[in-house]
């Protein structure tokens, strides 16, 4: 396999830019899940690592190879796409050996391709089935199956699993992960889903609007997300986010949030408000960094419970502080009643700091 660098990759329909400026390295044998929202420029970043969309500007090189004038064939790289498409009237063989006779494949070496594939891919059994007569998951095993047998440099995968349901999407991303570690595969795979994402990828690619927001391991990116828009697409339910000026009571900073409420902070989390551009920051808190209390206690902000939703392991209570909707959890075992005054307060060590102008961590 390959190390796949992108420099610099600008791609604009018109005067609209689907990709702006995207620069990333995915290393040998890494498998790297390109995430974000629809309209991002997911789908078009993948089109132009395959040669299927024109840079506008920009390098792309797939092992030491700059392959950015290349026709797609000529990049070794292999796609699956969401809609994968089997040939409705072939076998299941057939469908796996129709791309290496087009290629003109000796037929040992197809016959032998086909063997491997089909054991990684555990569809040994079903090779001459038709596809109708096989189940959705086994549909897309036998489309990465097609990918498979042309040992390609890279994998590329679009959605590969969104018209799968719900109970074998999360069995396929097991099997999709394994069949990543036993090849050692480089892997470009591109979900809307970020649970998708943190379950399945060494790294995540996070972009909006064509800009790429962060790169680094899921981990990484739900510890320290580098600015608001990852900080609430990352994490489920996602992080709580709450305006808030920075305002000075007898000489020690205060929040002073849209909706009333007023946040002291420890002296970690002031100096980093300290280094904010303006006086905007965005107060960031993760459903699990809440205390909620019956009782009004210093540093609390007054809240009241909206709606109150039990999962069985943690309950779920949503809160609203002024108008503003925010998620806490307390363990099961805790109960609260729609409607309730509470009071919330934050543990300091789970708050994030956002500069307000520049969305940026801070
Ligand atoms: N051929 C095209 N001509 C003009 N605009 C296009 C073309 N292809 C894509 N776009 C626009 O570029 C932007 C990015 O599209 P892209 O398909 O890459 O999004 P995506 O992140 O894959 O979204 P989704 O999750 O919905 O698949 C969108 O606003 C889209 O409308
Ligand atoms: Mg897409």
């Amino acid at each position: 396999m390959a190390q796949v660098k992108l420099n610099n990759l600008i791609k604009n329909y018109g005067s609209y830019q689907a990709v702006v400026d995207v620069s990333l390295t995915v290393e040998d044998g890494e498998f790297v899940a390109l995430v974000g929202p629809s309209g991002c420029g997911k789908t078009t970043t993948l089109n132009l690592v395959a040669g299927l969309a024109e840079l506008t500007s920009g390098e792309i090189q797939i092992g030491s190879t700059v392959v950015t004038d290349l026709d797609p064939k000529d990049r070794d790289i292999a796609m699956v796409f969401q809609n994968y498409a089997l040939y409705p009237n072939k076998s299941v063989y057939e469908n796996l050996a129709f791309p290496l006779k087009m290629r003109k494949v000796p037929k040992a070496e197809i016959v032998s391709k086909i063997a491997s594939a089909a054991k990684v891919l555990d569809i040994e059994h079903l090779l001459e089935r038709r596809p109708r007569e096989l189940s959705g998951g086994q549909q897309q095993r036998v489309a990465l199956g097609r990918a498979l047998v042309r040992d390609p440099k890279v994998f590329l995968m679009d959605e590969p699993l969104s018209n799968l349901d719900a109970k074998l999407r999360v069995q396929m991303r097991t099997e999709l992960k394994r069949f990543h570690t036993e090849l050692n595969a480089t892997v470009i795979y591109v979900t809307h889903d970020q649970l998708e994402a943190m379950t399945m990828a060494d790294k995540m690619a996070i972009m909006n609007r064509g800009i790429l927001q962060q790169f680094d391991t899921p981990a990484a990116v739900f510890d320290n997300p580098a600015n608001t828009f990852v900080a609430g697409f990352v994490g489920s339910p996602a992080m709580n986010l709450m305006n808030a000026q920075i305002t000075s009571i007898e000489g020690t900073i205060v929040l002073k949030g849209d909706d009333g409420w007023h946040l002291q902070l420890s002296e970690e989390n002031n100096s980093k408000a300290s280094n904010a551009t303006g006086h905007k920051v965005v107060v960031g808190i993760r459903h699990n960094g809440i205390q909620i209390s019956p009782e009004p206690d210093k540093n609390a902000m007054a809240a009241r419970v909206f709606a109150v939703e039990p999962t069985g392991d943690i309950t779920y209570v949503h809160l609203r502080v002024g108008t503003s909707p925010i998620i806490a959890s307390v363990s099961s075992d805790v109960h609260f009643d729609a409607n309730q005054d509470v009071w919330i307060t934050f543990n300091q060590r789970k708050v994030y700091l956002f500069d307000g102008e520049t969305t940026r961590a801070l």
